[in-house]
């Protein structure tokens, strides 16, 4: 099944990409989709409400992957603005705080300096021990003035994953919200938000979700949304977003009202493919084949050099594996001219396999490695 799969990413025939955690591939099926899209842009607008209904489509498939509601989907641009569309709407009070820790990207760790600095907040950055945080770290930082812990599923140096569950008991005991970052995860790992209720979920669609830049999905719970202020004002958000006569805005209820403006159609386009694709193969299935490469790559991996992603008892916590070489970036560079991508990240070389991959993928790596690195 895997082999049949590959072959809907032809660009194997010329690179060994392991690098999903940067940019996923687009199998050729959503190719197709672009190549339609770009014959139905000739016509104008003509095709204006099958690319929303394909956008809507996204958002229904987006909930089904994570076992959510429709109508707490929103469809974004990308994993940033969502945080800050979020952000910008929680009613903050002085003096409140936002739990976050130090091996976030920028992308959750920006937004919320911002809010702090115009509100009065305090920002409490939990620190990694050996790549990992306890969750006992968060147990010191949260208290009843928090108002928000902001954490990535998965970490997008290391493929730390935190445990969600554990976030979610802890900000429900001090009536915080768990605001998270899943780009990481997303499209790899499964996420069952009735299991796992979290108050909100951003992703983008570029990695794991193997679909284009400019589109991703957020998930808001009921909670959240009832709670939170409206702070934009945009014409598809409203709850008669056809209706173009001048008048007061009524935002949608649901997560909808997050949409604001023309969607950038061909990555929703793509997405809704992507999902499809994916719903198709299984979240399941793509789970334990992108865990499974990771502990193969783990296996042979640390025969040679020393790994840097925390584990747990041996096996990966997701598909995204640093391991230590002595100058990242030279040995990216090296792999890259032998036509083999990874990524150096945070001192270390970052390798994130992905279903198309496979283990002979992983050994040519590692054979080049060696040659570089020892
Ligand atoms: C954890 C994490 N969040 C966010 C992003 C990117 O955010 P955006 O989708 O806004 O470009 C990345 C990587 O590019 C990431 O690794």
């Amino acid at each position: 099944m895997w082999d049949t799969l590959r072959k809907d990413f032809p660009v194997f025939k010329e690179i060994t990409y392991i690098n999903t955690a940067s940019i996923g591939l687009t199998p050729i099926q959503a190719i197709k989709i672009v190549e339609k899209w770009i014959e139905e842009k000739k016509y104008g607008n003509l095709y204006w409400r099958k690319w929303y209904s394909e956008t809507r489509e996204a958002a229904r498939l987006a909930a089904k992957l994570i076992n959510a509601n429709e109508r707490n989907i929103a469809i974004i641009e990308n994993t940033s603005i969502g945080i800050n569309l979020i952000a910008n709407s929680i009613n903050w009070k002085k003096g409140e705080n936002i739990v976050t820790n130090n091996l976030e990207f920028p992308t959750n760790i920006f937004p919320w300096q911002v809010q702090a600095k115009r509100h009065g907040l305090e920002l409490r950055v939990a620190q990694a021990k050996n790549g990992r945080i306890d969750i006992k770290e968060y147990e010191k930082l949260v208290d009843d003035k928090t108002k928000v812990i902001a954490v990535s599923w998965v970490e997008f140096s290391n493929g730390f994953r935190h445990d969600l569950m554990a976030l979610c008991e802890l900000a429900k005991k001090h009536d915080a919200y768990l605001i998270v970052d899943g780009i990481q995860g997303i499209g790899a790992l499964k996420l069952d938000i009735k299991k796992t209720p979290v108050d909100a979920v951003v992703t983008g669609a570029q990695k794991w979700l193997l679909g284009f830049p400019g589109a991703g999905f957020m998930y808001i719970s009921d909670k959240l949304l009832d709670e939170m202020s409206i702070s934009f004002g945009g014409w598809l958000a409203d709850k008669d977003p056809f209706n173009f006569e001048f008048r007061e805005f009524t935002p949608d209820n649901s997560a909808r009202r997050f949409e604001l403006d023309t969607p950038a159609f061909i990555s929703c386009i793509v997405l809704k493919t992507t999902l499809k694709y994916i719903l198709k193969i299984g979240i399941d299935k793509i789970q334990e084949r992108d865990l499974e490469l990771a502990r193969y790559l783990i296996e042979k991996a640390y025969k040679i050099t020393k790994i840097l992603s925390p584990t747990e008892d041996g096996k990966p916590m997701s598909p995204i594996i640093s391991v230590k070489v002595r100058n990242p970036q030279e040995v990216y560079e090296k792999l890259k001219a032998e036509k083999i991508i990874v990524a150096s990240r945070r001192g270390g070389l970052r390798i994130s396999p992905h279903f198309y991959n496979n283990e002979e993928d992983i050994d040519l790596l590692l054979q080049k490695m060696r040659e570089h690195i020892v």
